[in-house]
């Protein structure tokens, strides 16, 4: 029994090196942690479960007959994150760069499959040269078996990825899957295909940074949520993010113990929207004052900063809260906007994450770039979850709720369950401005004075229309209230919605203007 005792150790301490102590140096030397490295920081010490330790790949083409490599370059298992169960895999590069083999796929599909069976997320990490060459199509059928998976997964349970090396061609997909991506800046890269492919298809000259940098994916493409300073960072990262969403869709996000009064006013935010409605004002600083202890988990802060969105609670319940940034492009609604709180209000929907909408938002923004890139099938999209969406929905619309951007932006007449506006709210077709020019402007140029003739019929305007009492009047706001007791308003609200319960038609899917 002892040498049988020993030879496991022995077995279980190789699959541990990985690809071997020099692969495992050139890894830190590039400023990266290993696969096990990561799974440590992660999980909560010493409740990492290995599965698939001993497993190795079945090609014998190019050289791998005599190249074995215990655990064939993924570490996968199960362990816990304060406490709460979750299925992880972490690409290990010391052994053939990360490459995925057949094997390698069957690994993660196992992990994949025993975390939907037990409704508990799951976390890839992902550090990989991509398909293994030497297997050919058998890794091209172990990435679509993990795409697959994925896509079943999908509101199910909560799936998120963190890349921190390489991750090209096809290996990008799964993590584009998922509900949340992290990427770590300057040591990481997303591509469909490399600089020297580019190169020769399009003449571009591109680095791999300025190509699939996290800082690219997390301004432009607006792939990931997340562009984390170093690895420990992302970890940090997903355990932020685990802590406001539940272990799959049957459960409720988990709540933690308040001792931030639900009834704490704040008297700034009598005075925060400016007298001038053109001027700006951060709508973080409105989140923040409103959440238990100022707590705000924002997901992809550079991506659309016109739309904020990101996690918090009121009185130890977490929401998905959804606002427009009047301190950018004076908050209005863009393609990039849209399409990011709509992803977000379907996350939310799906894992029972109750939604909190901020409005302040002055339309949906014109032009060619806008019209050209789709803004009518985009903007549809936030209509679309917004509609869709059946968790619990409390909106307050701060100041401006104008035209269709106003419909959108979880409007009562798509279901938003409890609406409020503060005293500075104008909710109205357009702008008194934009209305006036419309409706008196060609009577303006009869007039001996057509500046002072506008002004006035602005005035009028707005003092008939762009206020929020002939909303509330008919019923679409439900209560005009003090902006100093948002926080216990909201935190009232979503005590009466605690056990809403609210269907869609019975369908196959719906058709989401994609
Ligand atoms: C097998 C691989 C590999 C791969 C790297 N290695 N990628 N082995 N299959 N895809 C091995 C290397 O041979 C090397 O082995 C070790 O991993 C480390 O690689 P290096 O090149 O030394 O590392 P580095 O300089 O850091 O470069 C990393 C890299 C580069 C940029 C990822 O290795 C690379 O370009 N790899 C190929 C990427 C690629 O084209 N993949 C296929 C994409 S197509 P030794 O023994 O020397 O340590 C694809 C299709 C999927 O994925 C479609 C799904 C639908």
């Amino acid at each position: 029994m002892k040498n049988k005792l020993d030879e496991l150790l022995k077995l279980r301490a190789k699959a541990r090196m990985g690809g071997g102590q020099k692969r495992i140096d050139k890894q830190h030397a590039q400023g990266r942690m290993t696969a096990r490295e990561r799974l440590a920081l992660l999980l909560d010490q010493g409740s990492f479960e290995e599965f698939d330790m001993f497993k190795t790949h079945r090609c014998t083409q190019f050289g791998l007959a005599d190249q074995e490599f215990l655990g064939d370059g993924v570490v996968t298992g199960y362990g816990t994150i304060n406490g709460r169960i979750v299925y992880v895999f972490s690409h290990d590069f010391t052994v053939l760069g990360g490459s995925l083999s057949e094997t390698f796929a069957e690994k993660i599909c196992k992990i994949m499959d025993l975390a939907a069976k037990n409704g508990a997320p799951i976390i890839g990490l992902n550090d990989s040269g991509g398909a293994r060459i030497q297997e050919g199509i058998e890794s091209l059928a172990g990435y679509t078996e993990i795409f697959f998976r994925n896509v079943m997964n999908s509101g199910v349970i909560p799936q998120i990825s963190a890349i921190f090396g390489p991750c090209a061609g096809g290996a990008v997909y799964s993590p584009a899957l998922t509900d949340f991506s992290i990427m770590v800046k300057g040591n990481s890269y997303m591509f469909l295909t490399g600089p020297k492919v580019v190169k020769s298809v399009t003449h571009e000259d591109v680095t791999e940074e300025e190509l699939g940098g996290a800082m690219v994916h997390a301004t432009k493409s607006g792939v990931i949520h997340y562009a984390a300073e170093s690895g420990p960072d992302a970890i940090d990262y997903i355990k932020k993010l685990l802590a406001y969403i539940p272990q799959n869709n049957l459960e409720s996000p988990p709540v933690i113990t308040n001792d931030d009064p639900p009834d704490r006013r704040d008297e700034e935010l009598n005075s925060i929207i400016p007298d001038n409605p053109n001027l700006s004002y951060d709508i973080k600083e409105v989140i923040n004052r409103t959440v238990d202890h100022g707590e705000f988990l924002e997901v992809q802060t550079e991506f659309a900063p016109n739309l904020v969105i990101g996690f918090g609670r009121f009185d130890g319940h977490p929401v998905g809260i959804v606002a427009n940034q009047p301190e950018y492009l004076a908050g209005v609604l863009d393609n990039d906007s849209s399409i990011k709180g709509a992803r977000f209000v379907r996350f939310c929907d799906c894992f029972n994450i109750p939604i909190v909408t901020f409005v302040d938002v002055p339309g949906f923004l014109p032009g060619t770039v806008q019209e050209y890139n789709g803004i009518i099938r985009n903007g549809a999209k936030m209509l679309y979850a917004y509609a869709e969406a059946t968790v619990p929905k409390v909106t307050v619309v701060t100041r401006k709720a104008y035209g269709g951007a106003y419909c959108v932006m979880s409007s009562k007449h798509l279901r938003g369950d409890i609406n409020y506006a503060w005293p500075t709210a104008e909710i109205a077709v357009m702008g008194a401005k934009g209305a006036v020019e419309v409706l008196y402007g060609r009577e303006s140029r009869k007039q001996t004075d057509p500046e002072a003739f506008l002004a006035e019929k602005e005035k009028e305007y707005a003092d008939a229309v762009a206020n929020p009492f002939p909303a509330a009047k008919r019923g679409y706001i439900d209560d005009i209230i003090e902006p100093a007791r948002t926080r216990f308003r909201i935190t009232k609200a979503l005590q009466l919605l605690k056990n809403k319960r609210d269907t869609n038609p019975m369908k196959k899917h719906g058709n989401i203007p994609l």
